[in-house]
Parts: C-alpha cells; structure tokens; sequence
C-alpha cells in the first residue's frame, strides 16, 4: 500500500514503489477538480508572486471580506486557516475535548487529530445497506458521550450525504448535549446548489455548529492550502487565538480572493463534468462487476471482484501509471474497498481501458 502518510495523493512513495516519475501518474487517489485552478487563480499568481517579499495580512482581510459577501455572513463568523485540516486542528486546540467523537469509515483526519490533541475516540459504524451512513439514532447516542462530534458532510470516502433533517436532528441534539458538532463540507462545492444539504444558512439557529470548507479541492489548489471554518463569533475568536501568525501564505490569500471571483462557468462547467463522467465511470465500473456507491461528491467508494483486493488492484494499476487509493485500512471498510476521483473524459476512458486489461490478464 501507499498510503504511509495515511492519505491519497502521496505520489513520491507511488514513484518510489513503482519505479516511474512523481509527475507522470495519473493519480485518482486525491479527489481534485480536474479543470484545474480557475484562469483568475493562474494570473493572480502570476502577477501577484512579487508580493512573497512581504507578510502575508495576519488578519487575512481581503479574503474574509469577500468570504463573507459570498456567504452573506459576518466576517466575524469566518476564520481563513492553512486548509481545513488546520481549521479542524485549531478547533481542537480551541475546545481541548477530552472525547472525539467519529462515523466510521470516515476521513482519517478527525481521529488522528482528536488522539494528538489529546482525546480519546469513540465512533459509531455506518451501515453498508444504508451506502454506509450511521443510524441517526446512534449518532445521537454518541452524541451523549462526546464533546466534539465530525460528520462528513458529504462524508469521504463514501461521497453520500446525510438530508438536511437528519442534520437538524443531529444540530438540536448538539443544543442539549452541549457537543461541538462540526460539519465537514470540504467536498460540498461539488454538489449542485439544489441538492446540498447544509446547515450554513441556519447557522444562527445551532451556535454549537462549526461548518469546515476548503477551497483546495474544489479550486484545484492543494498544494497551495486554503481552507476555512464558519461559526459563532465566540467559537471563532477562540479559534484564531490558536492559530499561528502568518499560517496563510500570501499566495494562498491571492489565489483564495481569485477563485471567488472566477467566472460563473468555472463552476457550471465543473458540475456538469463530474456529474456527466460520474454516471460514465459507475457504469464501466458496474459492467466490471464491480459495486459502486451511489456518492454525489467527485469521487466514488468502490468495492473490487474477489480474486481482486484493493491492495493487489493498486499495485497492478500503479504499475501501469495509475494511483487508486486503497480504502482497505478504514474502519468499516474492508479489504476490497477503494476509491477514486472523477476526472476528465479522456482520463476516465484510460481508467476503465487499463482497468479492463488487468482483469483480462488475469482470467
Ligand atoms: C473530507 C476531507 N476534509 C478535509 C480535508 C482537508 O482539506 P484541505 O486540503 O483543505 O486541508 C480532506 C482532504 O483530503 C478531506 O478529504
């Protein structure tokens, strides 16, 4: 397996285990738009790259205006943080909650930061039949033993969400139990409008909500880190005084103003080629055999066809140039499961073609 570091996207040990260049793989393994960062992205930083002779605003100003002009929310409900892996560390931080607690499988970052923060972790399963969300009932009664809860939102790797009255539910139950729910929408950009199911625009209604975005994925920006948290104002405040001066990179602060004025096709484009090479790759995937879940986000949780694991699939496509990531290793999932990006036409035609030619190696 490749994923020492407990993620996709780790394509220096993919070159190191299969002897081809980092830059040379096509990596499904790390869910990122594959249009690419937006045109307005590529000419801020181009122009703007003079500006690393200075500090970036400690007070990321620019970025939180516009952020709160999109989100028609207070900029003092909005705190900018390195990606949202460090608005999810801040939070801890902020909290230091002796209890995590995690809907299994689930993104592996919840439970690795709450255990170095401190926490210890409890965790409710989700259920395969139900393309693995959790019971609403057993959410709540984690919800009886934890003081910070995370939920996928939607939930990676599986891609399904839970309906906005489950989420109310789980929220009103927050009010009672006094639990920190926070609601991970890394991958929401990627829903149509019409179908997101979010507590942000009733925000006001659960002050024990923190709603966590990124803009990497969606923007195409990883490398960069950009991401940011939504909450109360005391939630926030409590936040930015573990937050390290300059953690933003000026770049990111550009490129993050950038993608927000990117042009309305940018984002109609991207929409309609997830959702178009979606339904492409759940059929070829299909046709193989094998069982896809029905994920609305850009990627897609896959289960392999015995003699086939996810860990011997990985190896035979990265030796042919392509990164899958194994889902092997996620509580819940088992040896068969693994994931991949939705990507280009061009990309996903190679996917399914390669794909093919392993199996048919094998029969
Ligand atoms: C569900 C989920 N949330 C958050 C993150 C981290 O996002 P960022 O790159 O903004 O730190 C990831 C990264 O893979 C993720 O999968």
């Amino acid at each position: 397996m490749i994923e020492i570091y407990g993620h996709g996207g780790d394509v220096e040990t993919a070159a190191a285990r299969y002897g081809l260049h980092a830059a040379d793989f096509l990596d499904y393994s790390a869910n990122i738009n594959p249009l690419g960062p937006p045109a307005e992205v590529k000419e801020a930083l181009m122009q703007g790259w003079k500006e690393i002779i200075r500090y970036p605003d400690p007070g990321h100003r620019g970025l939180k205006r516009r952020l709160s002009d999109k989100l028609q929310l207070g900029e003092e409900h909005i705190l900018v943080g390195n990606g949202a892996a460090e608005c999810m560390a801040l939070l801890l931080q902020a909290l230091r909650p002796e209890t995590v607690g995690t809907i299994e499988p689930g993104f592996s970052e919840y439970r690795t930061l709450a255990i170095q923060f401190g926490a210890k972790v409890d965790s409710v399963y989700g259920r395969k039949d139900k393309h693995y969300r959790a019971e609403i009932s057993d959410i709540v009664g984690l919800m009886e033993r934890v003081q910070v809860l995370f939920i996928g939102q939607p939930n990676n790797p599986n891609g399904v969400q839970y309906s906005l009255s489950d989420l109310e539910v789980i929220a009103k139950k927050a009010e009672q139990t006094k639990t920190k729910l926070v609601v991970d929408e890394a991958f929401i950009d990627f829903i149509p409008e019409r179908s997101r199911q979010s507590l942000a625009p009733s925000l006001g209604k659960y002050p024990e909500v923190i709603i966590i975005r990124s803009m990497t994925k969606f923007y195409a920006i990883p490398g960069l880190r950009l991401g940011f948290a939504i909450a109360s104002p005391e939630i926030i405040r409590a936040m930015t005084k573990k937050q390290v001066t300059w953690s933003v990179n000026g770049l990111a602060l550009l490129a993050g103003e950038a993608c927000l004025q990117a042009q309305p096709s940018y984002e109609q484009d991207t929409l309609s080629l997830i959702a178009m090479e979606r339904t492409r790759l759940m059929d070829g995937l299909s046709e193989y055999g094998f069982t896809v879940c029905p994920g609305e986000a850009n990627y897609l949780l896959v289960e392999s066809l015995a003699p086939w694991t996810a860990g011997t699939l990985q190896e035979a496509m990265g030796r042919k140039g392509i990164l899958i990531r194994s889902c092997a290793m996620y509580p819940g999932l088992n040896q068969h499961a693994f994931r991949i990006a939705i990507k280009s036409t061009e990309h996903n035609l190679h996917l399914l073609e390669t794909l093919g030619q392993i199996m048919e190696g094998q029969r």
